[in-house]
């Protein structure tokens, strides 16, 4: 297993955000978490990654988790480059050849200060400062927020290709569900702290409480038009 959550409970204060929360993520598996606004995602990510502590519950991984955050989180006053760098502060090696060949876009401006590029790029950048990690699971928190749907997909289309070249593991957060399932075998739905619907995105899809409750009335023809 590359990420195993078991029983997971998060809270704020009086407040709790995950009320026992199962999930797996098979190594080399591309794996959605959907949920609406508030649902937990967030919390169950920085669980994972270690930003927030449960107060109960287990968390195990094996292997490197790298997180591409809600909100991307660029330094906008930093170079491409040195953003990129950011990701590998752990590191010696800060090499970021690897990341540019994997997603060229950024190669031209890898010069450019962070805040000078559209919210698709700092996106792209975001995603390449956390394979900077050269992580065996990539978390990716709200990939598609704010951006055109062009462009989102476009970015699916990297993480599929990470997938297929490097075997990286991939747990996507994303409200836009037929994006996600497009990526996606298999998906969990959250909602109020607690998974509430979980197996493959094909069977998801076409249960109509799931759609109606969660799904966003998404409808698989559509997303292929
Ligand atoms: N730092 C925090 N302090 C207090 N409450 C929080 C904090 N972060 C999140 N919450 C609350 O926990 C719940 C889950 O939030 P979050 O994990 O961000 O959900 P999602 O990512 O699905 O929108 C929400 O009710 C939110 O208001
Ligand atoms: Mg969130």
């Amino acid at each position: 297993m590359m990420l195993d959550v078991d029983d997971l409970v998060v809270r704020y204060g009086a407040a709790t955000a995950l009320d026992g929360v199962s999930l797996r993520v098979e190594p080399g598996e591309l794996v959605a978490l959907v949920g609406p606004n508030g649902a937990g995602k967030t919390s169950l990510v920085n669980a994972v990654s270690g930003l927030v502590r449960p107060a109960a519950g287990v968390v195990r991984v094996s292997g490197t988790v790298a997180q591409v955050p809600e909100g991307r989180q660029m330094f906008g006053d930093l170079s491409v480059d040195d953003n990129l760098r950011l990701g590998a502060w752990r590191r010696r090696r800060r090499n970021t050849d690897a990341v540019y060949e994997l997603l060229p876009d950024l190669q031209r401006v890898r010069r450019q200060r962070a805040d000078t590029l559209s919210g698709g790029q700092q996106q792209m950048v975001a995603v390449g400062r956390a394979l900077m990690a050269e992580p065996d699971l990539l978390v990716v928190d709200e990939l598609s927020l704010g951006l055109a749907p062009l462009i989102a997909a476009d970015l699916v289309r990297h993480l599929a290709r990470l997938n297929a070249d490097r075997g990286t593991a991939v747990l996507l957060i994303e409200q836009e569900v037929g994006l996600a399932f497009e990526l996606c075998s298999r998906a969990y739905v959250l909602d109020a702290g607690r998974i509430v619907a979980e197996g493959p995105t094909e069977r998801l899809a076409a249960a109509p409480e799931l759609r109606a409750a969660y799904l966003g009335g998404f409808d698989g023809q559509e997303t292929r038009a």
